[in-house]
């Protein structure tokens, strides 16, 4: 019975997929033969990223670096300016980190090997199924949330069972078709996008509806994930109303080598004491929120003219704003420097 059903549910997917597949521009017909490159960079793009946002990136990044050979000469400061406003940065130092290697470890070839993958910075398990299916035509079992929520779904497995690789390895190996297995995986990508969502899925117009164990209105009180509230200050030194005042950040650590406006580290509860002296910020211009996975940011920036740049004694640099496509900037630090620099 649970051979048949799977075998039901392996049709039925491939048989959306034929006509409802995406376009995107790393993949291939086949879904077995893409360029190893691409789906090295779609798939790190893409882990935490929607694909509507990652596509954008993704056409940039290879527009600039088309083959790993090209990546791999970059520098981490053009590569970080590129992925600026993507978030999880550490993926874009994994991905160059990952490039030099390859160069030099293996020769400029992306490894065909799980094990080989596996090895490289910022490769988990699911970015090295993935490249070893979509790109090497190998079976493999692909997980990624999408798929892990899919085969929860329909196997009505319970909050305990979600913690366990094991058994999402297990059911994946009897459900995903021994050839093509790449192709699969993309199908239920495709599927749990457009109909298995995670919030409101289409259960009643659901083609899998008669296989599926999963009840919707047991699932009413969504949980969300719990949002920390972090307060900051910044401040917003200029100069002649031009030049502002930008330090870069250690390269260890959350937003390592990105640029930002200075300002006091993240804190939980109350608002941050301001570290300079009330007497030299001309004005408190805004606060201004910022919401981030787990965290939900408020920061409120002070606007401090300065008469001499000497004056900031602070390690950093004096740019305009024509001089900011070559900077790595969050979605925060644009943010406030859009905001300070369009205030009249
Ligand atoms: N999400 C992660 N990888 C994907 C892929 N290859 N296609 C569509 N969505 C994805």
């Amino acid at each position: 019975m649970y051979c048949r059903k799977n075998s039901i549910i392996r049709k039925k997917i491939l048989a959306y997929y034929e006509n409802n597949k995406r376009d995107l521009p790393w993949r291939t017909e086949q879904d077995n033969n893409q360029n190893p490159y691409f789906t090295l960079v779609s798939e790190v793009m893409l882990q935490q990223t929607q694909v509507n946002t990652a596509l954008v990136y993704y056409k940039k990044f290879i527009k600039k670096w088309p083959n790993l050979n090209s990546l791999a000469q970059a520098n981490i400061e053009d590569v970080l300016t590129m992925w600026s406003g993507l978030g999880y940065y550490s993926r874009a130092k994994n991905l160059l980190k990952a490039a030099k290697i390859i160069n030099q470890k293996h020769n400029g070839i992306i490894p065909e090997k799980y094990e080989d993958l596996i090895c490289l910075p910022g490769i988990g398990e699911y970015t090295a199924s993935a490249i070893v299916s979509f790109a090497f035509g190998k079976f493999s079992v692909v997980i990624d949330t999408n798929i892990k929520r899919f085969i929860t779904r329909v196997n009505g497995l319970n909050k305990n069972d979600m913690v366990n690789k094991l058994k999402f390895n297990e059911i994946g190996k009897k459900m995903f078709p021994k050839s093509n297995s790449g192709k699969f995986a993309q199908a239920i990508m495709d599927f749990s996008s457009d109909i298995c969502t995670k919030i409101n899925p289409s259960c009643t117009k659901c083609f899998l509806k008669n296989y599926c164990k999963f009840d919707l209105s047991l699932e009413k009180n969504y949980e969300r994930k719990k949002v920390k509230k972090k307060f900051s200050v910044v401040f917003f030194y200029i100069f002649k109303n031009k030049y502002f005042f930008l330090k870069k950040r250690d390269i260890s650590g959350t937003l390592g080598g990105m640029y930002e406006v200075p300002g006091t580290a993240w804190q939980l509860k109350s608002w941050p004491k301001p570290y300079i002296k009330f007497k030299s910020i001309s004005a408190l211009t805004k606060t201004i929120r910022y919401k981030l996975s787990n965290t939900d940011l408020h920061t409120k920036i002070y606007k401090v003219n300065v008469k001499n740049k000497d004056d900031i004694k602070d390690s950093g640099i004096w740019v305009s704003k024509s001089d900011l496509e070559g900077f790595p900037l969050s979605v925060l630090t644009k943010k406030i420097i859009m905001y300070c620099m369009n205030e009249k």
